[in-house]
């Protein structure tokens, strides 16, 4: 068994804690703080790199017990004297570990600058931990990478970082979610086989794109994406097109507010991230158009269908129309913003649920 920790989109820490054991039955969870996890899982290490809904994974090299909350960041100074000291040093880097690497240092998930001298020294005793020239510290572009890492609930962490992402802020479209983030909203949406899947404020297509091309997890369904704007819906369309995904996406020009194409009860889901009126006013102001919104999703979706839903108004009350009744809230941070997402449901018992296709 291996101690892993991985951080995930702050507020989700149940659906990520059922996610999680939900796809590695047999985990142990050791620490839940908000958007952290640490957890002890046997296996391939690569079955955590590629947990969906988590942002980074890391094992767990030491843990610094008896550290006091709400430190200034002369603790990691302190963490890293601990580590100079620490005889065990040398049993905690894995043997496999081969070539460069540097140590990072963060303070309450922020890379936090730290004594240099102390750190060249520490990073030179992990080279030194091995056979010569197995391990070498370097601060360009390492093979790995070490944290040191404080939270200010009290935990210090030395890891080791398994996981490196794309720089996001270069491959996505201008505010395109995350793909942590959209395969949660997915997720929370309960997938199933056949199902008709609507994200009715589809953007730049995250959602559908990672519900229809995702088939190792979740079932086939067919997504149908629209948005207002004429020039998003056709680069979508172009995207689909190069995915090879157009028989799983139908991508259509509407307003959220009138969705005529579609009878009554004839989606099974809905996953949406609506515009948050904060870039752009909402004409009408948010009152009015969430209700609109609302009312036409609620009337669309099938009894006992459920609407996943990302609004950047945490506060802001849901003007819920009768045909939805809300089953959980996470409030969330997005990019450092508040944000909050609903997971509402349709009752049972309505006319008929339409049959899968
Ligand atoms: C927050 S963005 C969605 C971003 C998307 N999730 C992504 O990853 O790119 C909201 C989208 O709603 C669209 N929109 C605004 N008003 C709309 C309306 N009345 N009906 C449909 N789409 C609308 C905007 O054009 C924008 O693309």
């Amino acid at each position: 068994m291996t101690t892993y920790l991985s951080t995930f989109t702050a507020g989700l820490g149940v659906p990520a804690r059922r996610a999680l054991e939900e796809r590695l039955p047999g985990v142990r969870i050791e620490l839940e703080l908000d958007g952290l996890i640490v957890y002890e899982a046997g296996g391939e290490t690569a079955a955590i790199c590629n947990l969906p809904f988590f942002n980074n994974s890391f094992v767990v090299l030491k843990t610094f017990p008896g550290l006091r909350p709400e430190r200034g960041k002369e603790i990691l100074d302190e963490m890293l004297a601990a580590t100079l000291r620490d005889a065990d040093l040398p049993r905690s880097i894995p043997g496999r570990l081969k070539g460069t690497f540097r140590l990072v240092t963060a303070w309450s998930n922020v890379l936090t600058a730290v004594d240099r001298d102390l750190l060249e020294k520490v990073e030179a005793r992990i080279a030194a931990s091995g056979p010569p020239g197995r391990l070498r510290p370097h601060r360009g572009r390492p093979a790995h990478e070490l944290w040191l890492s404080y939270r200010s609930e009290g935990h210090g962490f030395l890891l080791l970082r398994l996981t490196r992402h794309t720089a996001y802020e270069k491959v996505l479209e201008k505010g395109e979610l995350r793909p942590e983030l959209a395969w949660m909203l997915c997720w929370l949406s309960e997938p199933r086989e056949g199902e008709l899947v609507l994200d009715p404020f589809c953007g730049s297509g995250a959602i559908p794109l990672l519900r229809a091309s995702r088939v190792a997890q979740f079932p086939r369904g067919l997504v149908l994406a629209s948005d207002l704007d004429a020039a998003q819906v056709e680069k979508l369309k172009t995207r689909v097109k190069h995915a090879d995904l157009r028989r799983r996406v139908v991508v259509r020009q509407g307003d959220a507010r009138h969705l005529s194409r579609y009878e009554d009860g004839s989606i099974h889901k809905i996953v949406t991230d609506p515009p948050w009126g904060i870039f752009r006013e909402l004409e009408e102001g948010p009152e009015t158009f969430y209700r609109e919104v609302l009312a036409e999703l609620g009337r669309v979706l099938a009894p006992g269908g459920l609407l996943v839903i990302l609004l950047a108004r945490p506060d802001f009350p849901l003007p819920l129309p009768i045909t939805l009744e809300v089953v959980e809230s996470w409030p969330i941070l997005v990019s450092g913003k508040k944000a909050v997402v609903h997971k509402l449901r349709k009752p049972p018992g309505t006319a008929g649920v339409p049959p899968a296709c």
